[in-house]
């Protein structure tokens, strides 16, 4: 939602990696930004500019001194209109330039003429990228507030291994959606997120487990991000990548989740429990393998969980899930009255297409009072988005 009707311009500079920002262009276009591509020439050899023509619908800028384009007479105008300034790849050369404030082509000019935040993604060879003239460059360009998104380590275009590796475009995604909404109205705001279905061993192969996907969870972390909180994600295992600019606790048991969400919530403002946390465990693991051989049937003696919502207490807003199907709004109110709940989001998980596992879902959003908004089928991030407008106005009350 961040990235809405904003102005990105998108510096491409002429690495092997500038195809890549080719997919960044398009998903920031997507998601409904306005996206105006600069490329240096040592660019347009790697990539054309029709290319990102094509995926923005917008004219590319090349050249300082083209009179076709819109931007040339006014050299400094994509700088006063961006929201935004990312360089997605920037090599050591263009760093280096931007370092020392050269501005002979026109990402330099614009770069050196915005006030909007920069965020870079560099993408060079190992030893360009620790060669001490190169850190002096991304340590100055650090602190006149920069922000550098990776470059992150593996096979780079010369075979060499090491530092110097496009990251991928999610994360730069995440990092200019951090940027964006760092004053957005969670600033400041320390946010604890569960999510995943907790794991609970049987023996060293096996767990009982359910079908949370995480998604919901990972969709109010970054929600939460890009509304300029600080974020504290204790996830159960599950097969999503971990969300740029989030602190990620790893967790696999409910007993373990309890005791990270113990530790995370010490300076929270609100606790969001997203998880699918297992209500019983294995009285006994099996240190080995339990066999086929062993015996015809199998019981498992179970006991009961934490509660972790029930027992973890504070001055922080208390968020909670209920996946039920039955009698939906009637199980959610006593859940929230019984654990003391600031808001409670209930779905009903008979509904088809929505729910565990799926990228949708159809929420009622129920307060203390009893009163429950019932919200359409939306994606999973639109719901986050929901979910914290009502936790925004509840801080926004508190204080
Ligand atoms: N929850 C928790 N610890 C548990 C079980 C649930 O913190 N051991 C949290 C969930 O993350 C969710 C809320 O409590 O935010 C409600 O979870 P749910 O499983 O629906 O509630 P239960 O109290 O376990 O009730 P039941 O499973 O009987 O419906």
């Amino acid at each position: 939602m961040v990235l809405s009707d904003k102005t990105i311009v998108l510096g491409v500079t002429g690495s092997i990696a500038a195809y890549k920002a080719a997919d960044l262009a398009s998903k920031l276009t997507q998601a409904g930004a306005k996206v105006e591509v600069i490329m240096t020439e040592a660019a347009t050899e790697f990539v054309t500019p029709l290319t990102f023509r094509s995926i923005t619908g917008r004219p590319v800028v090349t050249k300082m001194f083209e009179l076709a384009s819109e931007y040339s007479v006014e050299h400094v105008a994509l700088a006063e209109a961006a929201d935004i300034v990312v360089i997605a790849p920037a090599t050591a050369n263009t760093i280096a330039k931007l370092a020392a404030g050269i501005a002979d082509d026109m990402l330099g000019c614009t770069v050196l003429a915005t006030e909007a935040p920069v965020v870079i993604a560099p993408a060079m060879n190992v030893n360009m990228y620790q060669n001490k003239v190169t850190q002096e460059n991304l340590d100055k360009l650090k602190a006149r507030g920069f922000t550098f998104v990776g470059p992150g380590y593996g096979r780079l275009a010369c075979g060499d291994m090491g530092l110097g590796r496009l990251v991928d475009v999610d994360e730069i995604l995440g990092a200019v959606c951090q940027v964006l909404g760092r004053k957005g109205d969670l600033a400041d705001k320390r946010v604890v997120v569960t999510a995943g279905g907790t794991q609970e061993p049987v023996d060293p192969v096996r767990c009982l487990t359910n079908r949370s996907s995480g998604k919901m969870g990972y969709a109010l972390a970054e929600a939460a991000r890009d509304r300029g909180a600080e974020v504290v994600l204790v996830t159960a295992p599950c097969a999503l990548g971990k969300p740029y600019g989030v602190e990620v606790v790893d967790v696999a048991t409910a007993e373990e989740m309890y005791g990270a969400v113990k530790k995370a919530v010490a300076k929270a403002d609100v606790l969001v429990m997203a998880a699918a946390v297992a209500d019983y465990r294995p009285v006994t693991v099996s240190k080995s393998k339990i066999k086929r051989q062993q015996a015809v049937s199998l019981s498992l003696e179970l006991e009961r969980t934490p509660d972790i919502l029930g027992q973890v207490k504070g001055k922080f807003l208390r968020v909670g899930f209920a996946a039920e199907s039955d009698n939906l709004v009637a199980n959610a109110r006593q859940k929230l009255k019984d654990k003391h709940l600031d808001l409670i989001v209930a779905n009903d998980i008979t509904t088809p297409g929505c729910g565990i596992g799926a990228d949708a879902n159809q929420v009622v959003i129920i307060d203390p009072s009893g009163k429950a908004e019932k919200l359409p089928l939306l994606p999973k991030k639109e719901v986050a988005d929901r979910i914290l407008d009502r936790v925004a106005k509840m801080l926004a009350k508190k204080r």
